[in-house]
């Protein structure tokens, strides 16, 4: 009986039929980040992990970031699922957008960049229309990802960061994003939940893109390292979402190296148990 309906849970049209029922019932956030009710569900996803992983640090603030912005229809659901979350769970969520405001920059002029699939200024922001959905939880840092990431937490003081989307099209500028996690001051949750927009599409490939940034940055960086989200369709009613697929996580190698010689040494000065 019990596999019967476990097995009839797991139909569709069963599946979505509950999910328009818990929406009408205005859920939980877990309910929300676990049955994709948000019109970005990875998004909700990854702040609901990182409210879960700022709590198991102790820490009482995130930033949540959208790289690549264009009309703000990303960073508006970002800013209303951090509303949402911050009201539900008491964690502090600060959003911040990077974009140039004036679509896809210069390409680097070969195949990584992906000319087969867009082109310079594709993807333009309504400045003004934008700016008007904004509340002062979201703030957007413009200007080309190359020369604003580095001086981000000098300029911005944010809450370490929780939660990132990887939005910008390019390998070059994916790569230049990346390097957030290398900025002078930067802190981070010791997991950060991150998702990458272009990687899901039949022209993608290993050596271009977003692809190659991801690469090319665990090849180089010593101190975090980013991996798949392993487990992540796990106990999900909708574990065939394209999404979870794209999702990935920021670990901090460093940090958490230093966390172990500390664990060890307590575990060294603890009694031993008789
Ligand atoms: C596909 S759009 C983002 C869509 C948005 N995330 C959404 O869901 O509505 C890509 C954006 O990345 C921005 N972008 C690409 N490379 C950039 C760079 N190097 N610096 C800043 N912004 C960049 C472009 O201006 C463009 O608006």
């Amino acid at each position: 009986m019990r596999a019967a309906i476990a097995r009839l849970i797991r139909e569709p049209l069963i599946r979505l039929g509950a999910r328009a029922v818990f929406s009408l019932l205005n859920p939980a956030w877990r309910t929300r980040a676990l049955w994709d009710i948000s019109d970005r569900p990875q998004y909700l996803l990854g702040m609901a992990a990182a409210v879960e992983l700022a709590k198991r640090q102790g820490a009482t603030a995130f930033s949540a970031i959208e790289f690549g912005v264009a009309g703000g229809t990303g960073l508006c659901a970002m800013q209303a699922d951090a509303e949402m979350l911050e009201r539900e769970t008491g964690m502090q969520i600060k959003v911040y957008g990077f974009d140039t405001a004036g679509g896809l920059p210069e390409f680097i002029g070969d195949h990584r960049d992906h000319p087969d699939l867009w082109q310079p200024g594709d993807y333009p922001m309504d400045f003004d229309k934008l700016r008007k959905r904004l509340t002062s939880r979201t703030e957007l840092v413009l200007g080309n990802v190359r020369d604003t990431v580095h001086s981000f937490f000098d300029r911005y003081s944010p809450p370490p960061l929780g939660f990132i989307s990887f939005d910008l099209d390019l390998y070059s500028s994916t790569k230049a994003a990346l390097e957030i996690f290398d900025a002078p001051h930067r802190r981070m949750l010791l997991h950060v939940p991150c998702y990458f927009d272009d990687i899901h599409f039949i022209a993608n490939y290993r050596f271009a893109g977003e692809l190659l940034a991801i690469d090319e940055f665990n090849e180089r960086s010593a101190g975090v390292k980013l991996d798949r989200w392993h487990g992540v369709k796990n106990g999900r009613p909708f574990p065939e979402r394209y999404f979870l697929d794209q999702m990935y996580v920021a670990h901090d190698i460093a940090a958490l190296s230093t966390l172990g010689a500390e664990a060890s040494r307590a575990r060294a000065q603890l009694p031993l148990q008789a």
